[in-house]
């Protein structure tokens, strides 16, 4: 059976199973959206498959359904219902599916930054950080003084919905612990795969973030291990997968929907299955990865935009949780409330 991790980072094509980067052909042309714009709203969900444009069209289940209404359409012979669509268009890297995560990532980003704006280490707070300044920065125990006793928690912060149509096989806690191991370790991988193609490339400040990504990466898979050996002595650390490369541009794309993923939807799964289970410290390494996720999703989002237009900011890796700053103007971080001094430059 695939881990959540497999189906994650199979969907980025990264895992082995390569997938050609969809290129302009395989986007709709003004044609067929205004073809699909055209369709009768009433009992049918039209849709664009990405994979090859084509028009799907698959029929309400009970009649009279509106294309704003949440029925599930039949999944019967020639047709395709809702899921089942979302379910084939994630498994591709088309840019029509970025475009749809990239949308989600929105308003998750936002209500993070409202989330973290009352917390004392806010990126652009005056916040001295000392509150942190006895603390080594190196440990994310429950006696080290970076313990986020203001930091966002699912029961605090807005942004822990777990989506609908979810793709994460979710398990026991241990099960979900070495799902996220897998995920964590392809991603390491990938990132310094990646950082190498971009170098080789000539992007030199995206290597630097896909290093500190890699890097940040490390920082959760140490996290995720430690809790699994507490509850099975002999976890073992999982293998990472060769990467394929592509493009630095589709590189980034396909970084970014990965962490739009974990954050969105394996995490959210996790942390609601720990709190179920009562598991406070699955719960805390869980909540510190889907929280730096979003932003490592904002770091690869914001190179793919500026990708022509680098600058000579450093990035900033938080040790403890795995954040990644762009620039010097934070004090601490948002997630753990590690100072600054502790930080990675990369
Ligand atoms: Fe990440
Ligand atoms: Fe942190």
């Amino acid at each position: 059976m695939k881990t959540a991790a497999q189906t994650a980072f199979q969907n980025d094509a990264s895992a082995g199973t390569p997938v050609k980067p969809a290129g302009p052909a395989a986007g709709p042309t003004a044609a067929q959206a205004k073809a699909v714009a055209d369709q009768p709203d009433v009992g049918t969900y039209p849709f664009i498959d990405p994979q090859n444009g084509v028009i799907v069209e698959a029929a309400a289940a009970a009649a009279g359904a509106g294309p704003a209404s949440d029925a599930a359409p039949a999944a019967g012979a020639g047709q395709l219902s809702r899921r089942s669509f979302i379910k084939a268009a994630a498994a591709t890297v088309a840019a029509t599916a970025a475009a749809a995560s990239v949308l989600g990532l929105g308003a998750s980003l936002s209500a993070c930054a409202s989330d973290t704006s009352t917390g004392s280490g806010s990126d652009t707070s005056t916040d001295s950080g000392t509150s942190a300044s006895s603390d080594s920065g190196t440990s994310a125990s429950a006696s080290s003084g970076t313990t986020p006793t203001a930091a966002p928690t699912a029961e605090t912060a807005s942004n822990f919905n777990t989506v609908p149509n979810s793709i994460t096989t979710v398990g026991d806690t241990y099960a979900n612990l070495l799902s996220a191991l897998e995920g964590e370790t392809t991603a390491n991988a990938k990132y310094a795969a990646f950082a190498q193609a971009a170098s080789d490339a000539g992007f030199a400040q995206i290597a630097r973030l896909f290093n500190c990504t890699a890097a940040a990466e490390q920082v959760h898979i140490d996290l995720e291990y430690n809790v699994a050996i507490g509850l099975d002595s002999s976890t073992q650390k999982p293998t990472a997968p060769s990467i394929q490369t592509y493009s630095t541009d589709v590189n980034l794309i396909i970084a970014a929907n990965g962490e739009i993923y974990e954050t969105s939807d394996m995490y959210t799964s996790f942390i609601a299955t720990a709190i179920a289970e009562g598991n406070s410290d699955a719960e805390l390494v869980f909540t510190r990865a889907k929280l730096a996720e979003a932003y490592h999703a904002e770091r690869y989002l914001d190179a793919y935009n500026n990708i022509d237009a680098p600058d000579d900011d450093k990035f900033y890796l938080c040790p403890v949780c795995g954040y990644i700053h762009k620039g010097e103007d934070f004090t601490a971080c948002p997630i753990c409330k590690t100072i600054k001094s502790k930080f990675t430059a990369y």
